[in-house]
């Protein structure tokens, strides 16, 4: 009896949660962006209410046209009505319209509004620093609480969500788990001491702790503790239980580098695979960035042609052929014999065997290769993390990768892991590393290691290389670098 009862009740549920939701939805205007994508014969014959931020106003004699955006999309809706409706709205105020849609006489949009009533919802003084006028890229930095209301950074934030997706479908569909490694660590994982140490501040109304002797440091975590400069050690340890991992999270790096391409907080996304050898770590990368590529490229047209039209005209040309043509696979070893051998450029700084790369030497050979992408393979060991696989044939040599393209530089950075114990606790030992913080990665290696490897895509270093943006400040919501911690 229960039984049919829950049934007969759970059969009425569909119906009753529709009706609600009508009632109650605390979103019940629809979206611009699904409103523009309406074509003639399924425009709504009942009115329709649409929320937004006005972007522009334009009067003629008797009547007013306004364009109001919500953030959906990059066109906004253009709104017809009597001037007087519109009398007291300003540029950038807050507005509920309501009225009804018809297919538009104008050439930039499809549909229009026919204003029934408007409301102001948060009006905008004339003081307001976001003016429909040309901004500088710095001054749009300084307004970091409204530059996302501009059509550039409207445009930048869609495309990174859509990025954001793209990448875990592509994980999610291939087998991946996603794996939520810590932000606060105890290890350095790239060894470059650049890490942020975190520090409690008690409140001076408490007593320190009973146990502190004098001229010691409280350690809040019992010993010294970072913000993570890579999720990778930690997501080691399930790519040895899940076989395929990711972890795609926030990473600190105390930079003193005042770059383009370099933030003190920035996302990374990292795969971390069992099983796998240096060939396939450097397809699966290719394979994997080229995914995300096209995958955004159809999600997000509109936005990406807009920067190829306002930021970087060879946008789309450079994207399209990366896409096209396989990446350039180089050893480091060949790509120093052309950088050394070639007569074109003089370099500003000279290069030799064992030298770590420079933004210089970065770009001559994305350029010779006439844009596409390209992978420099087997770095020398000595300039290169503790954590790499020795090669095989070459003990001066790692079994890792880094991916450069255009501009921007180093895309990616992966490697083979040094999977077998002696070896891993030798390298350890050789850079005098702390034992004791690395035993349980060393441990690792002691109880059913597996070959295993993986990379680090740098998300906001991808999101210039996709959009063109010359600086990394703005394809990330709120920038973090040196002596900036505004908002
Ligand atoms: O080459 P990196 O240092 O590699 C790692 O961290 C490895 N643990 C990754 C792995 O194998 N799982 O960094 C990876 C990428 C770089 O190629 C670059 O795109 C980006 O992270 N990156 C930065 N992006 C913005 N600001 C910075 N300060 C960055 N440092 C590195």
């Amino acid at each position: 009896m229960l039984g049919i009862h829950l049934c007969k009740r759970f059969y009425k549920w569909p119906t009753k949660i529709n009706e609600i939701k009508k009632l109650y939805n605390p979103i019940s205007t629809v979206s611009l962006n699904q409103v523009l994508n309406t074509t003639s014969p399924n425009l709504p014959t009942e009115p329709t209410k649409i929320k937004g931020w006005i972007k522009n106003i334009r009067n003629q004699k008797n009547i007013s046209f306004i364009e109001v955006n919500d953030g959906s999309d990059l066109g906004g809706i253009q709104v017809v009505g009597n001037k007087d409706a519109f009398h007291q709205l300003k540029h950038g105020a807050c507005v509920e319209v309501e009225g009804s849609l018809v297919m538009s006489q104008g050439k930039t949009q499809q549909v229009e509004m026919q204003l029934q009533s408007v409301k102001q919802i948060g009006e905008c003084p004339e003081d307001y620093p976001l003016q429909p006028k040309y901004h500088t890229m710095e001054f749009l930095r300084e307004i970091a609480h409204f530059r996302s209301r501009s059509n550039t950074f409207g445009a930048m934030f869609r495309i990174r969500n859509q990025a954001s997706m793209s990448i875990h479908k592509y994980f999610q569909k291939s087998g991946f788990v996603w794996v939520h490694t810590p932000t606060i660590t105890a290890s350095d994982c790239e060894g470059g001491g650049e890490q942020f140490q975190i520090k409690h501040v008690p409140s001076p109304d408490l007593p320190p702790p009973s146990n502190l002797q004098a001229g010691q440091e409280h350690h809040f975590f019992g010993q010294p503790a970072y913000l993570t400069v890579s999720g990778q050690l930690e997501a080691e340890i399930y790519a040895l239980s899940h076989s395929r991992v990711y972890t795609f999270g926030p990473t600190f790096r105390a930079e003193r580098s005042n770059t383009t391409r370099h933030l003190a907080e920035f996302y990374m996304i990292e795969p971390e695979m069992a099983f796998i050898q240096q060939a396939d770590n450097v397809d699966i990368a290719e394979d994997f960035l080229k995914s995300i590529m096209r995958d955004v490229m159809e999600n997000c047209r509109e936005d990406l042609e807009f920067f190829d039209k306002k930021v970087d005209p060879q946008l789309l040309v450079r994207l399209n052929k990366a896409l096209d043509r396989p990446f350039v696979r180089l050893t480091y070893t060949e790509a120093l014999e052309i950088l050394t051998k070639q007569q074109e450029v003089v370099f500003e700084n000279p290069i030799k065997w064992g030298d770590d790369l420079q933004r210089e030497h970065e770009r001559f050979l994305t350029k010779k290769y006439d844009d596409v992408p390209v992978f420099v393979t087997l770095w020398p060991k000595s300039i290169k993390p503790f954590y790499m696989r020795e090669n095989q044939e070459n003990p001066l040599l790692v079994d890792n990768m880094d991916l450069l393209v255009p501009d921007i530089g180093e895309l990616i950075g992966g490697s083979i892991r040094e999977e077998r114990y002696p070896q891993l606790l030798n390298r350890i030992k050789e850079l005098k590393m702390d034992e004791e913080t690395y035993q349980w990665y060393i441990e690792l290696r002691k109880f059913g290691s597996a070959p295993h490897g993986g990379f680090g895509l740098g998300f906001e270093r991808f999101l210039q290389y996709l959009t063109g943006m010359k600086n990394i400040r703005d394809v990330i919501p709120i920038p973090r670098h040196q002596n900036y911690c505004k908002f």
